[in-house]
C-alpha cells in the first residue's frame, strides 16, 4: 500500500486544475486520477517532491492522503514490452513471478525478483527501462542487509547515452548515490550505503502535524531529538516547516548514513556541517549531531533531560531500546514519543502494554500510546507506528 497526497477536485473543475498542475510540475508520474467514493470529486496524485504548501491557485481544494492508483497505462507499455522480448509463452509461463510491481528512487528503479523469473533479469530491465523513458538505471532487490538497514542491490540495466545497457554497465550509469525530491526537499541518499525509504512521505507528514500539535502545547520551537535518523528524511520536513524545530539532534550508527545527514542538513539548514562523518559533538548551537549509538546517548548528561520530540525509528528494536531513549526527555513539560514498530498480529496487544509500561505516564486527555498498522510487512508481520504524549513529571 502507497499512501500518497492527492488534491481533491470538484468535477467540472479537473480540466482546469489539471491544466494547472502540468504547468507546476505537480502530477505524479505513473499515477492515475481516480473518483472519490461519492463520484463527486476526482482525486489527482501530487507528485512527492512538490512542497507541502501548493501554489496559491490550488489553495481552495482540500490535500487527501489516499492509496495511490498506478496508471494502468505505463504497466501496459511494459506487459506489451515484455512480450515482445520473451514471447507470450514464456510471459504466460512466468505467472505471478513478474515484477509488476517496482520503488522509484529519484531516476533509479529498484524490483524484486522471484526465483522463477530472475533468469529474465536483462529482459525484465529493458522492458521496465522502455516503458519508463525517466529511469536510468534498474536495479535488483536482494531485501535489507543486518542493523544498518541497507539494500543489496545489483544493476541489471541501465540507460547509457539513449542506449539500453544490460551486461557490463558502467560506474557512471550504475552510480546509486541520488537526490530524491520530496516535500520540496531534495534528499541524498544512497540505498547501498545507508536506509532510505521513499514510502515513508505520508509518515512524515504524520509526523510534522504531531509535532506542530505538541509545538501549540508547548508554545515555542521544539528541541527534537532523531536517534536514528539515517540520512534524516524526518527531519527534512520538520525543519521545512517554519519554527517548528529549536534545537536539533541528529545521529545514527552508520557513518556513510552521517556523511549523507551532514550534506543534507548543509542544504536544509544553511549552516555548515563536516565533509566527513564524525562523532556526535555540539557543531552549531542548537545543532547537535554525528555518529552515535542511540543506546550510548543516555549516558551523556549534556543530552539527556533535553528533548520534546524524540523519534524511535528502528522498527525491529524499538521496544527493545526504549528504556535507553526514555531518559533524553525533557519532562518538565510535555514532551512526545513517536515511533515505528514492526510486530505480528498476535503480538500487538503485548507490545501495547510493553509501550505503555515502559514509558513515563501519559498527559491528562490524550489516548494510551497505541500501535496502529501502517501496512504488512510480510505475511504474518505488521509495521505499525504509535505516537505517544507524555505528561510532565510531578
Ligand atoms: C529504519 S532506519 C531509519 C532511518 C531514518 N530515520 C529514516 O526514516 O529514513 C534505522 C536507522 O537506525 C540506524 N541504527 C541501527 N542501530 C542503531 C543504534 N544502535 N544507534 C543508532 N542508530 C542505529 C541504522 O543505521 C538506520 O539508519
Amino acid at each position: 500500500m502507497n499512501v500518497m497526497r492527492h488534491i481533491s477536485v470538484p468535477n467540472p473543475q479537473v480540466e482546469h486544475v489539471l491544466g494547472l498542475m502540468r504547468e507546476y510540475s505537480l502530477l505524479a508520474s505513473g499515477m492515475r486520477v481516480f473518483a472519490s467514493k461519492d463520484g463527486d470529486y476526482r482525486l489527482i496524485p501530487i507528485d512527492s517532491g512538490a512542497a507541502l504548501t501548493l501554489p496559491s491557485e490550488l489553495s481552495e481544494f482540500s490535500i487527501v492522503e489516499h492509496e495511490g492508483h498506478p496508471d494502468e497505462r505505463t504497466d501496459s507499455d511494459w506487459w506489451a514490452h515484455l512480450r515482445n522480448l520473451l514471447g507470450d509463452e514464456i510471459v504466460e509461463a512466468g505467472g505471478e513471478a513478474w515484477p509488476s510491481s517496482h520503488e522509484f528512487f529519484a531516476d533509479m528503479m529498484i524490483v524484486r525478483l522471484e526465483e522463477e523469473v530472475a533468469q529474465y533479469s536483462s529482459e525484465i530491465a529493458t522492458a521496465k527501462l522502455l516503458s519508463h523513458p525517466h529511469i536510468r538505471l534498474v536495479l535488483s532487490d536482494a531485501g535489507v542487509l543486518g542493523e544498518l538497514r541497507i539494500r543489496d542491490l545489483t544493476p541489471i540495466g541501465a540507460r547509457l547515452h539513449d542506449e539500453i545497457v544490460v551486461e557490463n554497465i558502467p560506474e557512471e550509469a550504475a552510480n546509486t548515490r541520488v537526490l530524491v525530491r520530496e516535500s520540496g526537499r531534495s534528499i541524498l541518499c544512497d540505498p547501498t550505503r545507508a536506509y532510505f525509504s521513499t514510502k515513508l512521505q505520508s509518515e512524515r507528514l504524520e509526523t510534522l502535524g504531531l509535532a506542530k500539535e505538541l509545538r501549540s502545547l508547548l508554545n515555542r520551537p521544539l528541541r527534537v531529538c532523531d536517534p536514528f535518523c539515517g540520512v534524516g528524511p524526518a527531519l527534512a520536513t520538520l525543519l521545512g516547516e517554519p519554527d517548528l524545530v529549536g534545537a536539533l539532534l541528529a545521529s545514527d550508527i552508520n557513518p556513510e548514513a552521517v556523511e549523507m545527514l551532514f550534506d543534507n542538513l548543509r542544504r536544509w539548514d544553511s549552516k555548515e556541517y563536516p565533509g566527513e562523518p564524525t562523532p556526535i559533538t555540539d557543531l552549531h548551537e542548537d545543532r547537535i549531531a554525528g555518529l552515535a549509538d542511540a543506546t550510548d546517548l543516555q549516558h551523556n548528561p549534556e543530552l539527556t533531560g533535553r528533548w520534546d520530540l524524540l523519534l524511535v525509528n528502528l522498527p525491529h528494536r524499538t521496544i527493545e531500546f526504549l528504556p535507553s531513549l526514555v531518559p533524553l526527555l525533557d519532562r518538565s513539560g510535555t514532551s512526545m514519543v513517536r515511533g515505528r514498530v514492526i510486530v505480528s498480529e498476535s503480538e500487538m496487544e503485548d507490545a501495547n502494554e510493553t509501550i505503555q509500561g515502559t514509558l513515563p505516564p501519559r498527559l491528562q486527555g490524550t489516548p494510551e500510546p497505541t500501535l496502529k498498522i501502517k501496512r504488512d510487512y510480510s505475511s504474518t508481520l505488521r509495521l505499525c507506528s504509535f505516537e505517544a504524549w507524555i505528561a510532565p513529571a510531578p
